[in-house]
């Protein structure tokens, strides 16, 4: 039976099915500028420097891509773990806690927290006046964490499923704050958006690619190497550049 097991399909690794099916499967999750957007004129409905990165392993596997768009950060390690997608590419920020159930590609971008308010806002100058207020979060992210770990004093955390939403949410007077990643949070700010970024929180994060604990070595394998040349040739360099803000 043992014997037996070791032709089962399931045994093929994680590479070898991505090129039997031809197609390798990306799980995002939009509304987190400038990494993923919602475009419906783009390949796949979602644009950005993560759907540029994994447009570039997928033609480096020789594959197509599919896009699988998710509304709610937090399912996407699960999504994973049940197979319904080859790898996470979402801005995530590679953790302890995370380890335990997915395996991380190499660091491809470093951020930190922000604490994000109305430009009108005057009594909130850092985290120190937070203390009964109200603050957004993405569900299941560092930032939420960073408050549960550090900020006890916060009046209430709100967890939205998407970016987007935690400022929509600032935005409709419905919290007091937001804290997300630093790339983030400074592609909202413009002279025409009503947010200010008053402190950034040193969390020295890396971003990287999620894939499966289940014999997946030879697509960590692969994936760091499509990442090392990407990074090496300058072209992530360019991915990053053209989305974003000058
Ligand atoms: N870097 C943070 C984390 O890993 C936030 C990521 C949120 N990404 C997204 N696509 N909404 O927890």
């Amino acid at each position: 039976i043992v014997l037996m097991g070791g032709l089962g399909a399931d045994d093929k690794s994680a590479l070898e099915k991505i090129k039997d099916r031809g197609k390798l499967v990306v799980g995002t999750s939009a509304g987190f500028p400038p990494f993923e957007m919602l475009n419906t004129s783009a390949a796949g409905g979602v644009e950005g420097i993560d759907m540029d990165v994994a447009k570039a392993i997928a033609d480096a596997l020789d594959v197509e891509l599919e896009i699988k768009n998710y509304d709610d950060f937090s399912v996407l390690i699960t999504a994973l773990q049940n197979g319904k997608i080859d790898m996470v590419i979402a801005g995530m920020t590679i953790t302890d806690d995370r380890n335990e159930s997915a395996t991380f590609s190499m660091p491809y971008y470093k951020a930190d927290q922000a604490l994000v308010v109305l430009k009108s806002n005057t009594d909130i100058l850092s985290t120190a006046d937070l203390a009964g207020k109200v603050v957004a979060v993405n569900t299941g992210t560092t930032g939420q964490y960073y408050i549960e770990d550090n900020l006890p004093d916060v009046g209430e955390m709100k967890p939205y499923g998407t970016a987007s939403d935690t400022f929509q949410a600032l935005s409709g007077n419905k919290v007091d704050a937001v804290i997300i990643d630093s790339p983030v949070a400074a592609n909202y700010i413009s002279d025409t958006n009503p947010y200010k970024i008053v402190e950034t929180i040193e969390t020295n994060e890396f971003y990287g690619i999620a894939m499966s604990k289940n014999n997946s070595e030879d697509l960590v394998t692969e994936v760091n190497k499509i990442l090392e040349d990407l990074i090496d040739s300058g072209e992530m360099e360019k991915i990053i550049s053209k989305w974003s803000q000058a």
